[in-house]
């Protein structure tokens, strides 16, 4: 990487960096670069860093504080380039949650409307799922590709999603750790930067964002996330990136399932039955209102209902299985997928209305059933909001280890009187 003074941050420097911001001071553009330069290369150790990012969890960060930290972590390592010529490439992005099964369909859904859409994804942490985990569950699937045939395919079937690879932001990769074990992942700066940067070394020229919230979120607040977002949003631009973001709901698992497997089985069934799950299927609404937005960022009319009418048509589906046999899987292996045919039922134990849902605890339960059978997981029936009667089904367990999963009934909390669901979309940031 290319800095402004290689070598000018050592220890000395580094400590009057930690007493200007512990002393609510901002840090310039150049210390940013040479603070990354240094850790990367070793001459800045763990604990002045973390002691640095502690100041950063208490004092704040400015906007260019945290673009300047973006632009250095960019740079810590390879960078893909779409040639923008050939139009314009969009990138798809969730905060995390649980049952998210949006970027399985709506990253084909956008591609079968037009749209040139390159996601790099994650695998599962904590509670919440892995966009990776799940298409890996589909017999084949390669999802390691090298940035070389991660562009190719995007430019020659409209899609791609890949796993990240240590080559694009390596400093984030080991911030990150260093972070989450010195207890300060939680400064809007440093979770911006953290997550814009693999965007941008990512090559998209339009990111569609999606941030969570509720209990189970990073931003368990409404304004928490309506603040990250308006970071995000805000720090594209500063790269001449086109954003928005969506503040979307957490409260309960947003699709139906809850598993690596049996969440791309969801979103297969939703691609392949052509938008049967009607207007209360929430992961529905979501994947519409994703593609309409891929769709509005790379400049191609109809919003949602080009998306709906090629969920309708089976072209959203005939992409997704275009984009598995360039990936090593077939049509074959994604239709052969089987949920077994024996769930456990998990059931209320008294009438009344779901009041709310565990989904930390569920999303660890969905986790723990796919570890050793990929089809493993959960299907949720009830819905903040739906009244049950005693018996009936709240969720139903899947897979080998169905026997050593117990007390999923205390994940619903029943009340006696109606309360309204949660809403699904809480803010769109510009
Ligand atoms: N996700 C990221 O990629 N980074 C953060 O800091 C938080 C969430």
């Amino acid at each position: 990487m290319a800095v402004a003074n290689p070598g000018a941050m050592d220890e000395t420097a580094m400590r009057h960096c930690i007493e200007r911001k512990r002393d609510g001071h901002a840090l310039s553009a150049t210390d940013w670069d040479e603070i990354i330069d240094g850790f990367m290369e070793g001459r800045i150790d763990e604990a002045q860093t973390a002691a640095l990012f502690m100041a950063c969890v208490w004092r704040g960060m400015t906007f260019e504080e945290a673009h300047a930290l973006t632009d250095a972590m960019v740079r810590s390592g390879e960078t893909v380039s779409f040639d923008r010529s050939k139009g314009i490439v969009v990138d798809k992005h969730s905060s995390g949650g649980v049952g998210d099964i949006v970027s399985l369909a709506a990253v084909p859904l956008a591609a079968a409307c037009g749209a040139r859409v390159a996601k790099l994804s994650g695998r599962a942490l904590g509670h919440t799922g892995g966009t990776i985990d799940k298409l890996e569950a589909i017999p084949g699937f390669n999802a390691a590709l090298s940035l070389d045939a991660f562009v190719r395919q995007v430019e020659s079937i409209g899609c791609a999603i890949a796993a990240q690879t240590q080559a694009l932001v390596p400093a984030d990769k080991r911030i990150y750790n260093l972070r989450d074990r010195t207890g300060t992942v939680p400064a809007m700066g440093l979770i911006a930067a953290s997550i814009v940067s693999k965007k941008i070394a990512c090559g998209a020229h339009a990111i569609v964002f999606d941030v969570k919230t509720g209990p189970a979120s990073f931003t368990p607040q409404p304004e928490q996330a309506r603040e990250l977002a308006r970071w995000l949003v805000d720090i594209c631009k500063g790269f001449g990136r086109k954003a928005v973001a969506f503040v979307t709901d957490m409260h309960q698992p947003l699709g139906r399932t809850i598993g690596a497997g049996i969440e791309m089985v969801e979103a297969r069934d939703i691609l392949r039955s052509g938008a049967k799950g009607g207007s209360d299927d929430r992961a529905q609404a979501l994947i519409l209102k994703m593609v309409a937005a891929l769709l509005d960022a790379s400049e191609i009319s109809g919003g949602e209902e080009r998306a709906a009418q090629a969920l309708r048509d089976g072209t959203g589906y005939a992409k997704l299985v275009e984009m598995l046999e360039a990936q090593g899987a077939s049509r074959a292996a994604l239709e052969g997928m089987e949920l077994d045919a024996q769930p456990l039922a998990v059931k209320a134990s008294h009438v009344g209305f779901v009041h709310a849902i565990d989904v930390v605890n569920l999303g660890n339960a969905g986790r723990r059933l796919s570890q050793h059978d990929k089809l493993g997981g959960l299907f949720v029936n009830a819905r903040i909001g739906d009244r049950v009667e005693a018996g009936q089904p709240l969720a139903r367990v899947y897979g080998k280890d169905k026997e050593h999963v117990r007390n999923l009934e205390a994940s619903f909390k029943i009340g006696d009187k109606p309360v309204e669901p949660p809403p699904l979309i809480y803010d769109t940031v510009t």
